[in-house]
Protein backbone atom coordinates (compact mmCIF):
# COMPACT_ATOMS: atom_id res chain seq x y z
CA UNK A 1 0.00 0.00 0.00
CA UNK A 2 1.44 3.14 -0.88
CA UNK A 3 1.64 6.46 1.69
CA UNK A 4 -1.79 8.38 1.13
CA UNK A 5 -3.51 5.15 0.67
CA UNK A 6 -2.32 4.52 4.40
CA UNK A 7 -3.16 7.49 5.66
CA UNK A 8 -6.78 7.37 4.27
CA UNK A 9 -6.89 3.90 6.06
CA UNK A 10 -5.73 5.23 9.11
CA UNK A 11 -8.20 6.05 11.24
CA UNK A 12 -5.59 8.23 13.45
CA UNK A 13 -4.87 10.33 10.67
CA UNK A 14 -6.21 14.04 10.93
CA UNK A 15 -8.88 15.17 8.27
CA UNK A 16 -5.97 17.41 7.44
CA UNK A 17 -3.61 14.73 6.63
CA UNK A 18 -6.27 12.92 4.89
CA UNK A 19 -7.13 16.31 2.81
CA UNK A 20 -3.68 16.83 1.93
CA UNK A 21 -2.92 12.61 1.19
CA UNK A 22 -6.24 13.04 -0.93
CA UNK A 23 -4.62 15.90 -2.54
CA UNK A 24 -0.77 14.73 -2.08
CA UNK A 25 0.36 15.86 -6.27
CA UNK A 26 -1.68 19.37 -6.31
CA UNK A 27 -0.29 20.34 -3.11
CA UNK A 28 3.22 19.42 -4.23
CA UNK A 29 2.68 21.51 -7.51
CA UNK A 30 1.53 23.94 -5.08
CA UNK A 31 4.53 24.09 -2.94
CA UNK A 32 6.98 24.26 -5.74
CA UNK A 33 5.12 26.73 -7.04
CA UNK A 34 5.34 28.78 -3.77
CA UNK A 35 9.33 27.88 -3.51
CA UNK A 36 9.35 29.14 -7.21
CA UNK A 37 7.47 32.71 -7.05
CA UNK A 38 9.22 34.08 -3.70
CA UNK A 39 12.40 33.89 -5.98
CA UNK A 40 14.12 37.29 -6.61
CA UNK A 41 17.49 38.36 -7.28
CA UNK A 42 17.39 40.59 -4.52
CA UNK A 43 18.84 37.95 -2.00
CA UNK A 44 16.97 39.51 1.42
CA UNK A 45 13.53 38.98 -0.13
CA UNK A 46 14.52 34.39 -0.91
CA UNK A 47 16.33 34.62 2.82
CA UNK A 48 13.76 35.98 4.36
CA UNK A 49 10.98 34.74 2.52
CA UNK A 50 12.79 30.60 3.01
CA UNK A 51 12.86 31.42 7.25
CA UNK A 52 8.87 31.67 7.32
CA UNK A 53 7.99 29.43 4.32
CA UNK A 54 10.55 26.76 5.11
CA UNK A 55 9.56 26.79 8.91
CA UNK A 56 6.00 24.81 7.42
CA UNK A 57 2.86 26.05 9.16
CA UNK A 58 -0.12 24.30 8.59
CA UNK A 59 -0.55 25.29 4.72
CA UNK A 60 -4.58 25.24 5.88
CA UNK A 61 -5.49 28.14 3.42
CA UNK A 62 -4.31 26.32 0.16
CA UNK A 63 -5.11 23.17 0.78
CA UNK A 64 -8.45 24.44 1.10
CA UNK A 65 -8.07 25.86 -1.84
CA UNK A 66 -7.38 22.66 -3.83
CA UNK A 67 -9.84 20.59 -2.15
CA UNK A 68 -12.52 22.70 -3.28
CA UNK A 69 -11.84 22.97 -6.31
CA UNK A 70 -11.35 18.85 -6.29
CA UNK A 71 -14.79 18.81 -4.67
CA UNK A 72 -15.91 21.18 -7.97
CA UNK A 73 -14.45 18.74 -10.40
CA UNK A 74 -11.98 21.55 -11.51
CA UNK A 75 -9.26 20.07 -13.94
CA UNK A 76 -7.53 22.93 -15.06
CA UNK A 77 -4.22 24.82 -13.14
CA UNK A 78 -5.72 27.62 -11.86
CA UNK A 79 -5.96 26.22 -8.51
CA UNK A 80 -2.25 25.94 -7.84
CA UNK A 81 -1.55 29.40 -8.88
CA UNK A 82 -4.53 30.50 -6.48
CA UNK A 83 -2.90 28.22 -4.27
CA UNK A 84 0.04 29.66 -3.95
CA UNK A 85 -1.36 33.27 -3.97
CA UNK A 86 -3.54 32.63 -1.14
CA UNK A 87 -0.49 31.19 1.07
CA UNK A 88 1.81 34.50 -0.01
CA UNK A 89 -1.20 36.59 1.21
CA UNK A 90 -1.29 34.61 4.48
CA UNK A 91 2.63 34.42 5.01
CA UNK A 92 2.65 38.83 4.23
CA UNK A 93 0.38 39.30 6.65
CA UNK A 94 2.25 36.94 8.97
CA UNK A 95 4.91 38.81 8.19
CA UNK A 96 3.76 42.04 8.99
CA UNK A 97 1.84 40.65 11.89
CA UNK A 98 5.42 39.88 13.74
CA UNK A 99 6.03 42.96 13.64
CA UNK A 100 2.54 44.70 14.91
CA UNK A 101 2.31 42.22 17.55
CA UNK A 102 6.14 42.08 18.70
CA UNK A 103 6.16 38.54 18.70
CA UNK A 104 9.02 36.36 19.90
CA UNK A 105 8.28 33.37 17.98
CA UNK A 106 6.52 32.48 14.93
CA UNK A 107 6.39 28.71 13.49
CA UNK A 108 8.63 27.46 16.45
CA UNK A 109 11.32 30.20 15.41
CA UNK A 110 12.45 33.53 15.85
CA UNK A 111 10.55 35.58 13.80
CA UNK A 112 12.00 37.33 10.65
CA UNK A 113 12.05 40.64 12.04
CA UNK A 114 14.11 39.79 15.09
CA UNK A 115 16.64 38.82 12.35
CA UNK A 116 16.78 40.96 9.76
CA UNK A 117 14.62 43.94 11.33
CA UNK A 118 11.67 45.25 11.22
CA UNK A 119 11.95 47.49 7.70
CA UNK A 120 12.82 44.25 5.95
CA UNK A 121 10.03 42.08 7.23
CA UNK A 122 7.51 44.78 5.97
CA UNK A 123 8.88 44.85 2.47
CA UNK A 124 9.42 40.82 2.27
CA UNK A 125 5.64 40.98 3.45
CA UNK A 126 5.05 43.89 0.86
CA UNK A 127 6.94 41.77 -1.84
CA UNK A 128 5.00 38.56 -1.24
CA UNK A 129 1.82 40.27 -0.85
CA UNK A 130 2.58 41.70 -4.70
CA UNK A 131 3.54 38.50 -6.03
CA UNK A 132 -0.02 36.76 -4.60
CA UNK A 133 -1.36 39.29 -6.88
CA UNK A 134 0.93 38.32 -10.17
CA UNK A 135 -0.36 34.93 -9.67
CA UNK A 136 -4.22 35.72 -9.72
CA UNK A 137 -4.05 37.64 -12.96
CA UNK A 138 -1.70 34.59 -14.31
CA UNK A 139 -5.06 33.02 -14.18
CA UNK A 140 -7.40 34.78 -15.95
CA UNK A 141 -9.89 34.96 -13.60
CA UNK A 142 -10.91 38.74 -12.87
CA UNK A 143 -13.59 36.96 -10.95
CA UNK A 144 -10.91 35.28 -8.49
CA UNK A 145 -9.27 38.34 -8.70
CA UNK A 146 -11.49 40.49 -7.38
CA UNK A 147 -12.66 37.86 -4.63
CA UNK A 148 -8.71 37.72 -3.38
CA UNK A 149 -7.73 41.36 -3.60
CA UNK A 150 -11.26 42.15 -1.87
CA UNK A 151 -10.01 39.53 1.15
CA UNK A 152 -6.89 41.67 0.67
CA UNK A 153 -8.44 45.03 1.54
CA UNK A 154 -10.83 43.59 4.22
CA UNK A 155 -7.59 41.89 6.15
CA UNK A 156 -6.01 45.07 6.54
CA UNK A 157 -9.35 46.99 7.39
CA UNK A 158 -9.46 44.38 10.23
CA UNK A 159 -5.88 44.70 11.50
CA UNK A 160 -6.09 48.22 11.57
CA UNK A 161 -9.91 48.30 13.34
CA UNK A 162 -7.95 45.61 15.91
CA UNK A 163 -4.97 48.32 16.45
CA UNK A 164 -7.35 50.98 16.93
CA UNK A 165 -8.94 48.90 19.59
CA UNK A 166 -5.96 47.95 21.84
CA UNK A 167 -6.33 48.36 25.56
CA UNK A 168 -9.81 49.16 25.15
CA UNK A 169 -11.49 47.44 28.09
CA UNK A 170 -14.93 48.32 26.81
CA UNK A 171 -14.55 46.51 23.00
CA UNK A 172 -17.66 44.58 22.95
CA UNK A 173 -18.82 41.31 21.37
CA UNK A 174 -19.46 42.84 17.87
CA UNK A 175 -16.47 44.64 17.13
CA UNK A 176 -14.42 41.49 18.34
CA UNK A 177 -16.76 39.89 15.80
CA UNK A 178 -16.10 42.43 13.28
CA UNK A 179 -12.55 42.01 13.58
CA UNK A 180 -11.77 38.43 13.67
CA UNK A 181 -14.32 38.46 10.50
CA UNK A 182 -12.09 40.79 8.51
CA UNK A 183 -8.28 39.89 9.60
CA UNK A 184 -8.87 36.01 9.31
CA UNK A 185 -12.13 34.84 8.05
CA UNK A 186 -12.37 36.60 4.97
CA UNK A 187 -8.89 34.69 3.88
CA UNK A 188 -10.64 31.32 4.49
CA UNK A 189 -14.05 32.65 2.94
CA UNK A 190 -12.06 34.04 -0.29
CA UNK A 191 -9.67 30.56 -0.05
CA UNK A 192 -12.70 28.48 -0.42
CA UNK A 193 -14.91 30.98 -3.02
CA UNK A 194 -12.66 30.92 -5.84
CA UNK A 195 -12.83 27.39 -6.58
CA UNK A 196 -16.43 27.01 -7.40
CA UNK A 197 -15.84 30.36 -9.66
CA UNK A 198 -13.05 28.64 -12.06
CA UNK A 199 -14.90 25.24 -11.86
CA UNK A 200 -17.96 27.61 -13.56
CA UNK A 201 -19.76 25.89 -10.91
CA UNK A 202 -23.63 27.50 -9.80
CA UNK A 203 -24.30 30.51 -7.52
CA UNK A 204 -25.58 27.73 -5.03
CA UNK A 205 -22.33 26.15 -4.77
CA UNK A 206 -20.07 29.78 -4.62
CA UNK A 207 -22.47 30.85 -2.00
CA UNK A 208 -21.84 27.29 0.34
CA UNK A 209 -18.44 27.03 -0.36
CA UNK A 210 -17.63 31.04 0.91
CA UNK A 211 -20.23 30.25 4.24
CA UNK A 212 -17.87 27.56 4.54
CA UNK A 213 -14.80 28.98 4.70
CA UNK A 214 -16.07 32.08 6.46
CA UNK A 215 -17.51 30.22 9.65
CA UNK A 216 -13.98 27.96 9.27
CA UNK A 217 -12.19 31.18 9.59
CA UNK A 218 -14.32 32.11 12.86
CA UNK A 219 -13.93 29.21 14.15
CA UNK A 220 -10.40 29.01 13.72
CA UNK A 221 -9.78 32.67 15.03
CA UNK A 222 -11.68 31.67 18.23
CA UNK A 223 -9.62 28.58 18.88
CA UNK A 224 -6.51 30.75 18.37
CA UNK A 225 -7.78 33.55 20.87
CA UNK A 226 -8.30 30.53 23.33
CA UNK A 227 -5.05 28.82 23.07
CA UNK A 228 -3.42 32.58 23.45
CA UNK A 229 -4.55 31.31 27.24
CA UNK A 230 -4.64 28.10 27.36
CA UNK A 231 -2.68 26.70 24.91
CA UNK A 232 0.88 25.58 24.81
CA UNK A 233 3.92 26.93 23.59
CA UNK A 234 5.82 24.03 22.11
CA UNK A 235 2.94 22.56 20.19
CA UNK A 236 1.78 26.16 18.64
CA UNK A 237 5.28 27.12 17.51
CA UNK A 238 4.27 30.67 18.97
CA UNK A 239 4.00 32.39 22.44
CA UNK A 240 1.40 31.96 24.64
CA UNK A 241 0.00 35.41 26.26
CA UNK A 242 1.00 37.86 23.54
CA UNK A 243 -2.57 39.07 23.55
CA UNK A 244 -2.62 39.57 27.36
CA UNK A 245 0.78 41.21 26.56
CA UNK A 246 -0.62 43.50 24.20
CA UNK A 247 -3.63 44.34 26.04
CA UNK A 248 -5.66 43.16 22.83
CA UNK A 249 -9.42 42.33 23.40
CA UNK A 250 -10.36 38.88 22.24
CA UNK A 251 -13.17 37.21 23.26
CA UNK A 252 -12.24 35.34 26.18
CA UNK A 253 -11.30 38.82 27.68
CA UNK A 254 -14.07 40.75 26.85
CA UNK A 255 -16.79 37.62 28.28
CA UNK A 256 -14.35 37.66 31.54
CA UNK A 257 -14.85 41.36 31.70
CA UNK A 258 -18.76 41.58 31.35
CA UNK A 259 -18.73 38.96 34.36
CA UNK A 260 -16.21 40.73 36.54
CA UNK A 261 -17.12 41.44 40.13
CA UNK A 262 -15.48 44.89 41.37
CA UNK A 263 -12.19 43.50 42.29
CA UNK A 264 -11.77 41.87 39.06
CA UNK A 265 -12.89 44.56 36.88
CA UNK A 266 -10.07 46.60 38.46
CA UNK A 267 -7.82 44.24 37.33
CA UNK A 268 -8.52 43.60 34.11
CA UNK A 269 -8.23 47.90 33.62
CA UNK A 270 -5.00 47.68 35.21
CA UNK A 271 -3.73 44.83 32.90
CA UNK A 272 -5.34 46.40 30.13
CA UNK A 273 -6.21 49.81 29.99
CA UNK A 274 -2.82 51.44 31.65
CA UNK A 275 -1.31 47.89 30.58
CA UNK A 276 0.82 47.65 34.05
CA UNK A 277 1.25 44.39 34.52
CA UNK A 278 3.40 42.27 36.23
CA UNK A 279 5.11 38.36 36.70
CA UNK A 280 2.19 37.07 38.04
CA UNK A 281 -0.85 38.59 36.06
CA UNK A 282 -1.16 36.64 33.72
CA UNK A 283 -1.74 33.47 35.54
CA UNK A 284 -4.57 35.33 36.96
CA UNK A 285 -6.29 36.63 34.16
CA UNK A 286 -6.14 32.78 32.75
CA UNK A 287 -7.66 31.60 36.56
CA UNK A 288 -10.48 34.25 35.95
CA UNK A 289 -11.13 33.06 32.24
CA UNK A 290 -11.76 29.94 34.02
CA UNK A 291 -13.60 30.70 36.55
CA UNK A 292 -15.95 32.82 34.72
CA UNK A 293 -16.14 30.13 31.69
CA UNK A 294 -15.18 32.60 28.97
CA UNK A 295 -12.64 30.26 27.86
CA UNK A 296 -15.34 27.35 27.95
CA UNK A 297 -17.74 29.86 26.49
CA UNK A 298 -15.19 30.75 23.84
CA UNK A 299 -14.63 27.17 22.85
CA UNK A 300 -18.51 27.15 22.64
CA UNK A 301 -18.93 29.67 20.01
CA UNK A 302 -15.93 27.87 18.02
CA UNK A 303 -18.12 24.69 17.85
CA UNK A 304 -21.05 26.15 17.36
CA UNK A 305 -19.15 27.93 14.08
CA UNK A 306 -18.02 24.65 13.06
CA UNK A 307 -21.20 23.34 13.24
CA UNK A 308 -22.06 25.56 10.55
CA UNK A 309 -19.08 25.30 8.47
CA UNK A 310 -20.43 21.23 7.88
CA UNK A 311 -23.63 22.09 7.42
CA UNK A 312 -22.87 25.14 4.72
CA UNK A 313 -21.29 21.71 2.62
CA UNK A 314 -24.88 19.76 2.74
CA UNK A 315 -25.98 21.39 -0.73
CA UNK A 316 -22.53 19.02 -2.21
CA UNK A 317 -22.98 15.19 -3.08
CA UNK A 318 -21.15 13.15 -0.62
CA UNK A 319 -17.46 12.03 -1.28
CA UNK A 320 -14.53 11.79 0.26
CA UNK A 321 -13.75 15.62 -0.25
CA UNK A 322 -16.90 16.82 1.36
CA UNK A 323 -17.00 14.43 4.49
CA UNK A 324 -12.89 15.22 4.96
CA UNK A 325 -13.73 18.97 4.79
CA UNK A 326 -16.76 18.62 7.18
CA UNK A 327 -14.55 17.09 9.61
CA UNK A 328 -12.11 19.56 8.84
CA UNK A 329 -14.70 21.71 10.74
CA UNK A 330 -14.29 19.91 13.98
CA UNK A 331 -10.57 19.13 13.52
CA UNK A 332 -10.05 22.81 13.72
CA UNK A 333 -11.61 23.25 17.01
CA UNK A 334 -9.69 20.59 18.60
CA UNK A 335 -6.48 21.86 17.29
CA UNK A 336 -3.74 22.02 19.66
CA UNK A 337 -1.47 23.80 17.08
C1 LIG B 1 -1.96 32.03 12.07
O1 LIG B 1 -2.50 31.16 11.14
C2 LIG B 1 -2.68 33.33 11.97
C3 LIG B 1 -4.07 33.26 12.42
C4 LIG B 1 -5.07 33.55 11.66
C5 LIG B 1 -4.36 32.90 13.80
P1 LIG B 1 -2.10 29.60 11.08
O2 LIG B 1 -2.28 29.00 12.43
O3 LIG B 1 -2.81 28.98 9.94
O4 LIG B 1 -0.55 29.70 10.77
P2 LIG B 1 0.44 28.66 10.07
O5 LIG B 1 0.42 29.00 8.63
O6 LIG B 1 -0.03 27.28 10.35
O7 LIG B 1 1.78 28.96 10.70
C1 LIG C 1 -2.63 36.82 12.66
O1 LIG C 1 -3.38 37.30 13.68
C2 LIG C 1 -2.61 37.73 11.45
C3 LIG C 1 -3.83 37.83 10.69
C4 LIG C 1 -4.87 37.10 10.88
C5 LIG C 1 -3.87 38.85 9.64
P1 LIG C 1 -2.95 37.07 15.21
O2 LIG C 1 -1.96 38.08 15.62
O3 LIG C 1 -4.22 37.00 15.98
O4 LIG C 1 -2.35 35.62 15.16
P2 LIG C 1 -1.02 34.98 15.73
O5 LIG C 1 -1.41 34.46 17.08
O6 LIG C 1 0.05 36.01 15.80
O7 LIG C 1 -0.69 33.87 14.77
MG1 LIG D 1 -2.00 40.16 15.29
MG1 LIG E 1 0.09 37.94 16.15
Amino acid sequence: MNAPAQILKDSHASPAERLWSLAADDMASVDALILDRMQSPVGLIPNLAQHLVGAGGKRLRPLLTVATSLMCGYDGDAHHKLAASVEFIHSATLLHDDVVDESELRRGKKPANLIWGNSASILVGDFLFARAFNLMVETGSMEALGILSNASSVIAEGEVQQLAALRDVKMDETAYMEVISAKTAALFAAATEVSPVIAGRPMAERTALRDYGLKLGLAFQLVDDALDYGGFESALGKSVGDDFREGKMTLPVIRAVEAANKEDAAFWHRVIVDRNQSDMDFETAISLLRKTGALDSTMDLARQYAREAREALSIFEASAWRETLEDLADYVVERIN
